[in-house]
């Protein structure tokens, strides 16, 4: 099998059961169940917390409050305004109270019904408009400008104004947030977490109990799905099961019921944005004010990074010579918004590409030829609103054969053809791009760690920082050590992130995994083969009493030879036992640090982003504008992964990031009532996408011969940015919509466009039209 072809490294154990989450890690028989009880208020002041009863309760070990936080009570990943448990106040629905662990899950329950709690209710805000009129502000606004936004706009021939809104998102992770915490001797804690950031998981549960990090463990085999949403939320669950594993000196797991992760955790932030474009006659752009607006919920957690990427992707792939983007974030009363794949990204972009539909309605112009207009250009109007040159563009490669492939412009026409003669079921078609800057706009998180250990047998086994949450990162750096080591795969072990064995970690988060972690994996295992290659000129020298250079010395399918000879060749064991006895050290740390990135915030310049990952998609669907009802017809992608480092998995990415989009886009409505009780907290009525959800005709492709400098092995980072593909039903659902006024009425839209949004739109369409 060639490396390329290699499989998930857990896709056998996934079939069989085997895989090992935190849920099936056995705590042994002293182990306890903790639970969390939650505030069913949005808003209010706590004037006593009785726990006496709950205390008495059998079967129960602890009952705890914040009064019993031997640390700080405090679990903001950020900025320190997050408590770990409410003390005088709560601030959202959801937001813990009080822990208990008990010796099993009902006990735990019935016990934490018998804790009273005197309750003073406090007005709460809940939605962006309240929050933009009377509320408060998290941070300061972000805003990056370019050019002259007052002239840029008067001197447009044309200009069109807008608001848009798009909406929150669940990311139901299979896996719900789940830790384990073993107490170890005195002030050691072993941490078992489904987290995507073990090292800042360390640290807020070193923070809480008050102990030195030394003495904090992270560990995590695999998530079971994160999709950001345990960037820092993961924190939470692992902080309240280490203090009760504190206080009871006992192992206790908490693993949260699906409705009250719902209800406890942080979704997609929802956006309300507001706009004006400037166009000319031909479509070009000319000026594009907008001021975006985030719900961050309670708390500040990743919030101002998430509108920073908002901000940096308000052009898409568009090149606008005047631009002023503001980015303002709201405190609600709602569980603290959080990372969600895209991060912010999305919520930027949408805005500018139903701006371009509406520009290329107003034209009577194909959106697609604005759409290629406007891109960035490969020679001159190359450069972003915060000044990073747009280098190695693949815009016009991907259109150029996108369209072609996916029969665009006869599609269109057919299409045309079908809506005139079609009265109640519309069909419509849309092309969308993306371009998404690849780093972490917090520029110092950009670096990785790793720690390889070759053992006397010849087998390899590799740590690295990064987490594997589904997305193949272990399968990537497995072959990643599997190639610079010359090794095959079934010698190599990727092990389970440890803070132990690479510590300061960041997240696993901006798609950047295997990107930052293989780097540093190559950089160990560089190092290896430094310390390894003297010893192999001399032994083959001797073996094969010949001259060998080191420098002509190659490792490759578990042997080291001279490239000259290729045929006198020792095993890789060989050589490592040989090793071992001259008393070479067979461990070495890696350690990579994106190069050539900064970004200067008061001036809003600099180069955020070590390249931009691109891909586009085409999607055509049929709406029936009788019922709401829509459906996929088909979606053609192209996307961009550089020299894929294994094709298979890049395609699942991008064919699940663009489903996930798709649900974002469509199906997943988010309602809180005026308490702020979220209404939809259970997969009965949490719609994600289903198989009906998948283009009936889905053809997925990445773009040949497309390798990306500098990165590790030519790859490019492609967790998130197809994501953003899904814009294509979204826009095409509003194409077929606007053909019930044969694309003469302008409308207001909304994201996602749900079965209710699609009815209310077609019919005041065909009101317009009477
Ligand atoms: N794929 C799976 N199967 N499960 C996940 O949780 N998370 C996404 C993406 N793909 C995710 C996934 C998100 S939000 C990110 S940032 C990247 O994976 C992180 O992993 P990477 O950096 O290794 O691509
Ligand atoms: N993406 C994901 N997570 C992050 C980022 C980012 O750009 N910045 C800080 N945390
Ligand atoms: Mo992904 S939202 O950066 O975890």
């Amino acid at each position: 099998m060639s490396t390329q072809e290699q499989y998930h490294d857990s896709a056998e154990k996934h079939v069989s059961g085997e895989s090992v989450y935190i849920n099936d890690i056995d705590g042994g028989s002293r182990m306890l169940h903790g639970y969390v009880l939650y505030s069913k208020l949005a808003h209010a002041k706590i004037n006593s917390i009785d726990v006496s009863k709950a205390k008495a309760f059998e079967g129960v070990h602890a009952v705890l409050t914040a009064n019993d936080i031997p640390g700080q009570n405090q679990m903001g990943p950020v900025v320190h305004d997050e408590v770990c448990l409410a003390n005088n106040e709560v601030t959202f629905v959801g937001q813990a109270i009080a822990l208990i662990a008990a010796e099993n899950e009902d006990i735990a329950r019935a016990a934490a019904n018998q804790i009273k709690i005197d309750f003073e209710e406090l007005p709460a805000i809940l939605t962006l408009d309240e929050a933009i009129e009377k509320g408060e502000m998290i941070g300061t606004p972000r805003i990056i400008e370019r050019g002259n936004i007052k002239e840029g706009l008067a001197n447009s021939r044309h200009r069109l104004k807008g608001t848009l809104t798009t909406g929150a998102q669940e990311h139901w992770y299979l896996e719900t947030q789940s830790c384990l915490c073993v107490p170890g001797e005195h002030k050691e804690m072993n941490v078992f977490s489904s987290t995507q950031h073990p090292s800042e998981t360390q640290a807020i549960v070193a923070e809480v109990l008050g102990v030195p990090r030394n003495e904090v463990v992270v560990e995590i085999r695999r998530m079971g799905g994160a999709f950001g949403g345990k960037e820092t939320q993961a924190n939470h669950v692992a902080a309240w099961s280490a203090l009760l594993a504190y206080h009871t000196k006992k192992p206790v797991k908490i693993h949260l019921f699906r409705d009250d992760d719902q209800i406890m955790t942080g979704k997609r932030h929802p956006f309300k944005s507001t706009y004006e474009i400037g166009f000319n006659d031909d479509g070009r752009i000319n000026a594009y004010q907008i001021e975006l607006n985030a719900n961050a919920g309670s708390a500040t957690d990743l919030s101002m990074a998430i509108l920073e990427r908002a901000v940096f992707h308000a052009d898409n792939a568009y090149f606008i010579p005047n631009i002023s983007v503001v980015g303002k974030a709201w405190k609600t009363n709602l569980a603290s918004n959080t990372a969600f794949r895209g991060f912010g990204g999305p919520q930027g972009m949408a805005v500018i590409e139903n701006a371009v539909d509406r520009v290329a309605q107003f034209l009577k112009k194909d959106p697609a030829e604005i759409r290629y207009i406007n891109f960035y250009g490969l020679t001159d109007k190359n450069t972003t609103h915060y000044e990073q040159l747009v280098e190695n563009n693949r815009l016009f490669t991907i259109y150029d054969q996108l369209i072609d492939s996916s029969e665009y412009f006869q599609r269109r026409k057919a299409i045309t053809d079908f809506n005139a003669k079609s009265k109640y079921v519309k069909r419509g078609l849309a092309l969308t791009p993306v371009k998404f800057g690849i780093s972490f706009t917090t520029s110092f998180l950009n670096q990785a760690g790793a720690l390889v250990n070759i053992y006397q047998d010849g087998t390899v086994l590799v740590n690295h920082g990064g987490t594997e949450m589904g997305q193949g990162l272990h399968t990537k750096m497995l072959q990643v050590a599997a190639s610079e080591l010359g090794v095959t795969p079934q010698h190599i072990k990727v092990n389970a992130t440890n803070t132990s064995k690479v510590p300061n970690t960041s997240a696993t988060a901006a798609s950047s995994g295997s990107d930052l972690n293989g780097m540093a994996v190559k950089n160990a295992i560089d190092k290896l083969r430094t310390r390894l290659t003297p010893l192999a000129a001399k032994l083959l020298s001797q073996k094969f009493n010949a001259s060998v250079s080191e420098s002509s010395i190659a490792f490759e399918n578990d042997k080291v030879f001279d490239r000259n000879s290729p045929s006198n060749s020792i095993k890789f064991t060989e050589l490592i036992s040989a090793a071992y006895l001259n008393q070479i050290s067979l461990s070495a740390t890696g350690f990579y640090k994106t190069p050539d990135i900064h970004f200067d915030k008061t001036k809003g310049r600099g180069k955020p982003f070590h390249y931009f990952a691109f891909g586009m998609a085409v999607s055509e669907v049929e709406v029936d504008t009788l019922t709401g009802h829509y459906q996929n017809i088909r979606t053609d992608i192209l996307h961009d992964a550089g020299k894929s480092i294994n094709e298979n998995i890049d395609l699942g990415q991008v064919e699940g990031a663009f489903i996930q989009g798709v649900g974002w886009c469509t199906t997943e409505v988010i309602k809180w009532n005026d308490k702020g009780h979220m209404l939809n907290h259970s997969p009965d009525t949490y719609k994600i996408p289903s198989v009906q959800d998948i283009p009936k005709d889905f053809r997925v492709e990445l773009l040949k011969d497309a390798p990306n400098p500098n990165t590790i092995k030519q790859s490019k980072a492609v967790g998130e940015p197809p994501f953003m593909l899904a814009f294509s039903v979204w826009l095409a659902i509003k194409d077929a919509l606007a053909a019930v006024a044969d694309h003469n009425i302008d409308f207001d839209y909304e994201l996602p466009a749900s079965n209710e949004v699609i009815l209310k739109v077609a019919r005041e369409l065909c009101k317009g039209n009477e």
